[in-house]
Formats: structure tokens, sequence, C-alpha cells
């Protein structure tokens, strides 16, 4: 019996083979599709068929046909996953693979907010436990909030959560006022504005990006606020050769990718010695671990069906309005 005790299968890796490969030869012959979110690790980025943020990764997964996904990312991503492709097998290499910021919205108390403000439209980031998508409207993700919540009349009441980052800045782009779950994300709620502006001053033309589940006052010396993928478009797109890059690390790799010629700072954390922001869960997802979770298929995501039947209706709604939007990925 193969325990997943600890999150992940916990099986040594054969003595002598070549993970890689090996991890390419299990793909083909189980039809599995890995996909990965750019905050991973750079080989687990380099060996997935997909990489993307959160608004890519649910697209990919709802038109995937391969029979099992093995998806590189935190829980909530594998559940998405798993809802929109209840007859896929959907894995994710280590079940400890969390986030903050879906913890900071317990499904029950979230309940309640919603309960006590009847007539508002909830929207929800993507972030979010499959129980608390159950008690929502339209789900959102960092690249399409803004446009979702533009194309919802001027006077709907809407609840928003759970960053209140991200829904401060949509309050402030769009002029609405949204209710706000009051969450966070440990990791991009950690950058100092001190230490971004002694780089600043060190790279005197560098261009500051910063992700909108930063704080108010790193987004207010940002030259970009934008989605992990927005923040790579324009990294692409703009003239400018260095960057100092307020979110995950991870990111860094496909802008040092697309970008070889210019230069890229990850924008350092209030505390700790470290010069650089990553975010734990994400970082726990390993080549071996991903090579044995395919081996064994395991451990699978499973979401309760009568959560999965609610939750389905709000991520379709996102993606339906993306699609209608137009907001779709380089
Ligand atoms: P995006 O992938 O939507 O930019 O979200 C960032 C994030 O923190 C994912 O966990
Ligand atoms: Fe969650 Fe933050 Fe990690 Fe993203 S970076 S998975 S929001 S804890």
């Amino acid at each position: 019996m193969i325990s997943i005790e600890k999150g992940y299968v916990d099986e040594p890796i054969e003595e002598g083979i070549d993970v890689r490969s090996e991890i390419m030869r299990l793909k083909k012959e189980k039809n599995a599709v890995i996909m990965a979110h750019y905050y991973q690790r750079p080989e687990i980025q380099d060996i997935a068929d997909y990489i993307g943020d959160s608004l890519a990764l649910a697209q990919m997964a709802a038109k995937s046909e391969a029979d099992v996904i093995v998806m590189c990312g935190v829980h909530f991503m594998g559940e998405t996953a798993k809802i929109l492709c209840p007859d896929k097998k959907v894995i994710v290499p280590d079940m400890s693979a969390g986030c903050s910021l879906a913890d900071s919205c317990p499904a029950q108390e979230f309940a309640e907010f919603v309960k006590q403000h009847s007539g508002y439209t909830v929207i929800s980031y993507v972030n979010t436990s499959a129980a608390v998508k159950a008690y929502t409207d339209i789900v959102v993700t960092s690249s399409n909030a803004k446009q979702i919540v533009e194309s919802l009349p001027k006077e709907e009441k809407i609840i928003f959560g759970p960053d209140r980052n991200l829904g401060n800045y949509i309050n402030s782009v769009t002029g609405r006022e949204m209710l706000l779950w009051d969450g966070a994300c440990h990791v991009h709620e950690q950058f100092s504005i001190q230490k971004i502006i002694d780089l600043k001053k060190l790279h005197g033309d560098a261009k500051v990006l910063v992700h909108p589940e930063c704080r108010k006052p790193v987004q207010m010396i940002a030259d970009k606020v934008g989605s992990t993928q927005a923040l790579l478009n324009f990294a692409i797109d703009d003239e400018c050769s260095t960057f100092i890059v307020a979110t995950e690390s991870g990111i860094l790799h496909e802008m040092q990718k697309r970008c070889p010629q210019k230069t890229f700072i990850p924008a350092p954390p209030e505390d700790g010695k470290c010069s650089c922001n990553e975010c734990a869960y994400m970082k726990l997802i390993t080549l071996e671990k991903l090579y044995n979770s395919l081996k064994y298929e395991l451990p699978e995501i499973s979401v309760d069906e009568e959560i999965a039947k609610k939750a389905i209706k709000p991520i379709k709604r996102m993606l339906d309005i993306s699609a209608n939007l137009g907001i779709i990925k380089k």
C-alpha cells in the first residue's frame, strides 16, 4: 500500500533512473498532461506541457483532452481543474501545497458574511476553496477581475473576497465600492517598500512591476500593477531593460527566458535575509514528487459532489465572460 500520509508519495526513486525522461515516458503512457503555475520551481516549469497564471491554468484544464492532469501548483488549482473535469484524474504532487490567502477565508464564515448581505453579487478570487466557490456568483482571477467587475451594472452591490489588496485595487480602478473580505496572501503582503526604493536608487532606470495582491503603498510606487501574466507581458513589450519584480520570484524564470537580454531583480520581503520572496507552498513540488505522483497516480484530488455542482457555475461564468471579453493569454 502506497502511503500519502505526508501529503505526497514518499517512495524512494529507483537508483540510476533519469527522472526527467521517466516523467516524459510515464506522461505518454498514461495520456497525462503536466500543468505548472509560474511560481513553480524552474525545473518544474521546464518539464511542464503548459505554464500559466491561475486563469490560464483553469482555461487549459477546461479544454484538456488528457486522461490525467498533473497540476503543479497549489491545492485550489487542483480543485478548480477537478471541478471543470470531473471525469479526469487530477493529481497535485504534494497535497500540503496550500495557500495562505485561501486559508484566510473559511467557508462557514464566508457563508455567514454572504447571508448577512442579501442582495449582493458575490465575487470570489480563484484562490479559494471549492466550498467558498459554492457560495459565489462569479469567480475571478487577477487577470480578469477588473473586466468582470466592469461587466456588471454600475449600481450592482458586490461582495469581493478574499483578497483585500486586490479588492481595494479593483475598487480604485473601477470606481466601485465593493464590500471586501479581509484576507491576504502572506507572500505578496511581505514586500518591503523601503527595499524596493533602495533598489530603484541603485538601478535608476528600472521599472517596478507589482502584483495587485501587494499592499497599497507598494502598488503606489509601481510602474505597472497587474496579474502575473500581465507583468510578464509588460516586461516583454516594454522597451525598459531592467525591472524590479514584486510578485512571487518564480515568474523571473519565464521573464528571463522570454527576455534574455533584460535584467530582472526580485523585490525583497520586509523581514529575513532573503533577497527574493518565495511561496513555500508552491516550492513544495519537486521533480521527485512529480515523478512519483505520475507513477502511482497519487495523491488524487477529490471534491464533494454537491459542492462541485455548485462551484462549477461561478467558475464557468468566469470562463464564459473571459472568452466573451476576449481575455486571452499570449
Ligand atoms: P495569478 O496567477 O492570477 O497572478 O495569482 C497569483 C497567485 O498568487 C497565485 O497563487
Ligand atoms: Fe497563495 Fe500567495 Fe502562495 Fe499564491 S503566492 S499560492 S496566493 S500563498
